[in-house]
């Protein structure tokens, strides 16, 4: 399996915006398993391609909890069909910002149309923390991250908390 690393904002290839597949083949197909294993490492519920530096426009999912039956969901070329009304504010976090977290309001409910792993085009509706998860990913693939749906306050704070947290790492 190919080694992929999430990478850690502020980072310029996250703030990019991802391109279609033109199809569903092998490559992208392993893509999304090396995806899933990565997410699932690191106890996240959802990951974007360019996360681990592939501006494509591939996303995985799985919101169930560790003791429940996984609910993996492969996803490529994702498109918004519908969103709802009503809101859900809620707290969010990311594999790339680690440890950090803010307060998102988006759209409770949503209908979504993208390629599973077999190249079909599904639809799926979805609401609560599904539908987060799912606009949360397909955000990413806009170079839209979480905090940028933050005040500029609150995300600079992040984000200078992040950076700082990079350096020291890189210091050793
Ligand atoms: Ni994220």
């Amino acid at each position: 399996m190919a080694q992929l690393d999430i990478l850690l904002a502020p980072d310029p290839r996250l703030k990019r915006r991802a391109e279609a597949v033109p199809q569903v083949d092998r490559n992208v197909r392993r893509l999304m398993d090396d995806m899933m294993t990565v997410m699932h490492d690191a106890n996240g519920i959802g990951l974007a391609a360019p996360q681990v530096g592939v501006l494509k426009r591939v996303i995985v999912i799985d919101v169930s909890r560790p003791e429940d039956t996984p609910q993996p969901y492969r996803m490529a070329n994702p498109e918004l069909l519908w969103q709802s009304e009503d809101t859900l504010t809620g707290e969010e976090g990311c594999l790339s910002l680690p440890e950090q977290f803010g307060e998102v309001t988006r759209p409770n409910a949503i209908r979504v149309r993208y390629l599973d792993e077999n190249g079909e085009s599904r639809e799926l509706e979805a609401d609560g923390l599904l539908a987060k998860c799912i606009q949360h990913e397909m955000d990413h693939l806009e170079g839209t991250l979480f905090v940028d749906h933050l005040s500029s306050l609150k995300r600079n704070i992040i984000l200078r908390r992040m950076a700082k947290t990079k350096r020291l790492a890189a210091a050793g």
